[in-house]
């Protein structure tokens, strides 16, 4: 009820300003007032969802309600209408203040999409993988693109296949892509071996940036011979793109990704037929760059990206990731480009679990672990900002369309169905052995209810 109130007293805010943004169409700097009325507009439509939402849940709750509304007069004259809960139209009742098409408002409550394919996944060794890997499949995953970051990195071919037969044991059901880790002992022998051996990218760390990159990159130019290779073979190039922190030159966690993407374009440029990822895309600069760049560049998206900015992780540990999650206009950019469906940009969770001592130790790990729910949070992010609809390209078809691979026979048509139920709370904590004390990972989220549940999965 006061959650309620506090988003009603919000949305009467939000309408005065629409009101006094609409009193001044007369001045010049239209194209800005434009812009902010737009951005207004686009506000009050997501309170005005959630309120609903509310309200549809249970409708007595109108009765209650002190401030007066027409849209609330509305709801109350309409709600016994149908079970799920009354028909108007958002957009009209918010320009009229009545509901003149009575057009059916369908609140989506169930979703059956094919199983997700997560294009970027840190599945770690030890017992931590052997935690971490069933839950793939939990999370509503089927098709998983694995990170070489391990300690040692996973740098030849042997290497990687022997870690993939680990994963196979620990998750039958589930599709592993593997990467080998760029470095001085990577040679384009190696990629045609990795190529024929099915290895289908090379990640590349600029060093000492984020977990395990003390052997990444420092200069790309001395790869162009590998790169050649990979283009001609067919390898995917993930970026992590950022550039270490350098305070001479102004850098840090905040622009690092953007001062990177020159190199991205470069790289580009030098290998266009080379299949080139910007992984884990966090700043509108970076959605733009992809954007304008040629058919074999797309760029991955986390969960946890789509929902968090900066104030987000300053001070809570779990949130913190690299690159860091950035400005609230970043994160609407992230969110834009999701809402409009463009098929270069596709999920890749970047799921990276620590045990809590390391991201609550005196230097917290970057990481965030998404693994076991990821299409629940995914649909109750897509549901909030409007494009649920979207969910499904974005999660299962546009990156497996990209990079051209299919799920292993008998595999590929798994489904899963989404329901959206209340008190859907999201574990606090994960044992990393249930038989040693290794300590546990919090995962994102912990504790919050999400709203939405996986209730068939893989079938
Ligand atoms: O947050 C992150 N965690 N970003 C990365 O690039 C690496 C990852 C990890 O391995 O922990
Ligand atoms: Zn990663």
């Amino acid at each position: 009820m006061k959650l309620l109130r506090s988003l009603l007293e919000e949305l009467e805010d939000l309408l005065l300003a629409l009101q006094s943004t609409r009193n001044v169409t007369g001045n010049k700097r239209m194209p800005n007032r434009r812009k902010k009325k737009k951005q207004l507009v686009l506000k009050i439509q997501m309170f005005i969802e959630k309120v609903l939402s509310r309200l549809i849940a249970d409708p007595s709750l109108v009765m209650h309600t002190a401030i007066n509304l027409p849209f609330l007069n509305l709801l109350s004259s309409n709600a016994e209408n149908t079970p799920e809960g009354p028909p108007w139209d958002i957009k009209s009742v918010l320009q009229t203040g009545k509901d003149k098409t009575k057009k059916t408002l369908s609140m989506t409550t169930s979703i059956t999409i094919p199983s997700a394919c997560d294009f970027h996944l840190h599945l770690r060794q030890d017992e931590m993988m052997r935690m971490v890997t069933p839950k793939v499949q939990e999370g509503g995953v089927s098709l998983a693109y694995i990170m070489p970051n391990l300690q040692p990195p996973i740098k030849t071919t042997a290497e990687a296949l022997a870690y993939k037969a680990e994963l196979e044991a620990l998750a039958p059901n589930v599709t592993f892509y593997m990467t080998l880790y760029l470095s001085p002992e990577l040679t384009p022998e190696e990629v045609r071996k990795a190529a024929k051996a099915g290895i289908a990218g090379v990640k590349s760390y600029p060093r000492g940036v984020t977990t395990n990159s003390e052997s990444g990159i420092e200069n790309y130019e001395v790869y162009y011979p590998v790169f050649k290779a990979m283009e001609e073979e067919g390898l995917v190039l993930n970026l992590h793109g950022e550039i270490p922190s350098d305070a001479e030159k102004d850098i840090c966690v905040m622009n690092a990704e953007e001062r990177f993407l020159p190199q991205l374009e470069k790289i580009h440029r030098a290998f266009p037929k080379l299949k080139i990822v910007l992984e884990h895309a966090t700043t509108k600069a970076a959605v733009d760059m992809v954007k304008s760049l040629g058919d074999t560049v797309g760029c991955s998206i986390t969960v946890h990206h789509l929902q968090l900015i900066v104030d987000d992780w300053a001070g809570q540990a779990h949130h913190f990731c690299k690159p860091v999650a950035k400005y609230p206009h970043d994160r609407d950019a992230l969110r834009d480009i999701v809402k409009s469906g463009h098929p270069r940009f596709f999920l890749g969770t970047d799921s990276a679990p620590h045990p809590i001592a390391a991201k609550e130790g005196p230097k917290s790990n970057a990481g965030v672990f998404t693994t076991p729910l990821v299409l629940p949070y995914l649909a109750k992010i897509f549901e909030e900002i409007g494009c649920l609809d979207k969910l499904e390209n974005f999660a299962c078809h546009y990156g497996r369309q990209f990079y051209g691979l299919s799920h292993k026979q008998g595999f590929e048509d798994k489904k899963v169905t989404l329901v959206k139920e209340s008190n859907t709370v999201v574990p606090a904590k994960f044992e990393i052995s249930s038989t040693e004390d290794l300590g546990v990972v919090v995962p994102f989220y912990a504790n919050k209810d999400i709203g939405w549940k996986i209730t068939s999965n893989f079938y």
